[in-house]
């Protein structure tokens, strides 16, 4: 079966009820992030630091954070409004801070080539001018994102516009309006997190089988009887999401990683690669206790207990959600190809023509911080063709992210996209070629942008590129 239609909504009732444990009144609260209204002339002070979290109780593991010990604030910003961040970086290596799905110049897009050194600061200067959407920052210092991101460094970056606001969805933060951040880690046999390293994990990317939502275990959220916007985040470092509910309701999916879609689309399960994020509405009118879950190919991992309470109230979903106009096709200045490569193909497997594992890059060149790879001109429309070549030892799917763009996926497999292709978007999970149309708009002439694998042990082993805009 192929994976598009495989995903494509199916049902699943009959599904066994996960290991016939956990009520949720025993599992711990959902952890949320504090919120950060930024406002212009107010800029926020942003520390990177190390310090200590007990996933398992008793059990401390060296974690970092910003302005804590693990992930950071929420931070939402008006679009229109020019915000400023002071950053600091307190951990003992260098860093950046990279404002995942913003449309800003390349300049103050937190790309390798902002490095902080340990004990200095960095001053961004955001000018948000997007559609509503749900975003997110964490460090992209080359070589080492892997291992940041692992340790605990990001957070959830919330635009929110006049439209958005206008059509009444959710938005009690914390309420009825919640942070998802779904990640997976590895512990060892004395419940600490460690980062695994090796081949596996330079194939694969890291995968945990200890799952976690904002840093906790498998936790609990409160939520009112009625209707419940999740803002989901794969802040995994190479896990893709297979999500549904345990009892196979269905949620209405509102929003991809570049914001609103035209239209409220109901579905059952979301597929969700590494760095993209969803909104979706969830009704909990009928107040019983639901669960969310991650399917694997065969099994189910449980994620998050909801636990519906107060008064019931059935609401409407709003089914137009945002107009918006792709950009014209008609023009397009260019199209590229880009092939990922693992260094694993061909040649018999892991190793290369010498007996030394290759590197991971695009078209067969790992990353270079001094190689412009792509020159694009400033306001225009190009179609990117992104392929992996197939592998021996590996079929893995690539999410494919680039900075300060959206795009829209043109074709899949040659073929006009599924429903689950909708929206704008900055990642696209690259399980069969795709074509990207791609809306140049933010200025990189002297610092280039990025465009990458979202496996972040990937990106970190040379599968990532970088363009100008001029
Ligand atoms: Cu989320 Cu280049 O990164
Ligand atoms: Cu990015
Ligand atoms: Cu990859």
């Amino acid at each position: 079966m192929r994976r598009r239609d495989f995903l494509q909504g199916l049902s699943f009732a009959g599904l066994a009820p996960v290991l016939g444990r956990s009520f949720a009144q025993d599992r711990p609260a959902l952890p949320v992030p504090p919120l950060v209204d930024l406002r212009p002339g107010a800029p926020l002070a942003l520390t990177a630091r190390v310090g200590a979290t007990e996933f398992f109780p008793g059990k401390p593991s060296p974690t970092a954070g910003y302005n804590g010990s693990l992930l950071g604030p929420t931070l939402r910003v008006r679009s229109g409004d020019e915000v400023a961040l002071h950053v600091r970086n307190e951990l003992p290596e260098p860093t950046t801070v990279h404002w995942h799905g913003l449309l800003i110049p390349a300049a103050v897009d937190g790309g390798p080539h902002n490095e902080i050194a340990p004990g200095a600061a960095w001053q961004a200067v955001l000018p948000v001018r997007q559609p509503a959407s749900t975003c997110w920052y964490h460090p992209h210092p080359h070589g080492r994102t892997g291992l940041q991101v692992y340790g605990g460094l990001a957070g959830l970056l919330i635009v929110t516009d006049r439209e958005e606001q206008a059509l009444g969805l959710p938005s009690r933060y914390g309420v009825d309006d919640l942070p998802v951040i779904l990640q997976d880690r590895v512990f060892d046999r004395d419940q600490r997190l460690i980062y695994p390293r090796g081949h596996m994990a330079l194939m694969h990317g890291v995968h945990g089988g200890t799952m976690l939502v904002n840093g906790a275990r498998e936790p609990r959220a409160d939520v009112p009887a009625g209707l419940v916007r999740l803002r989901l985040l794969n802040g995994a470092n190479a896990r893709v999401y297979d999500l549904a509910f345990e009892d196979g309701r269905s949620f209405h999916w509102l929003a991809t990683d570049g914001g609103l879609l035209r239209e409220a689309v109901p579905l059952q399960r979301l597929q969700l690669a590494p760095a993209q994020r969803a909104e979706i509405l969830v009704d909990f009118s009928d107040a019983r206790a639901a669960l969310l879950l991650n399917r694997t190919t065969n099994a189910v991992q449980p994620l998050l207990h909801f636990a519906p309470a107060g008064e019931r109230r059935p609401q409407p979903v709003p089914v137009k959600l945002a107009s918006w106009q792709s950009p014209s096709r008609a023009p397009v200045a260019q199209r590229r190809r880009l092939t990922l490569t693992t260094g694993m193909e061909g040649m018999g497997g892991m190793q290369g023509m010498h007996g030394m594992p290759m590197p991971h890059g695009f078209d067969g060149h790992p990353f270079d911080m001094a190689r412009i790879d792509q020159r694009v001109k400033l306001g225009d429309v190009e179609i990117w063709e992104v392929s992996a070549l197939p592998g021996m030892m590996m079929d893995q799917p690539h999410p494919f992210h680039m900075h300060g763009v959206h795009f829209e996926v043109l074709r899949r497999d040659g073929r006009a996209p599924g429903p689950l292709d909708a929206g704008r978007r900055d990642t696209v999970l690259v399980d069969a070629p795709v074509e990207l149309l791609v809306h140049f708009t933010q200025p990189a002439p002297r610092v280039p942008f990025m465009y990458h694998c979202h496996i972040l042990e990937h990106e970190d082993a040379g599968m990532m590129g970088q363009f100008t805009v001029t």
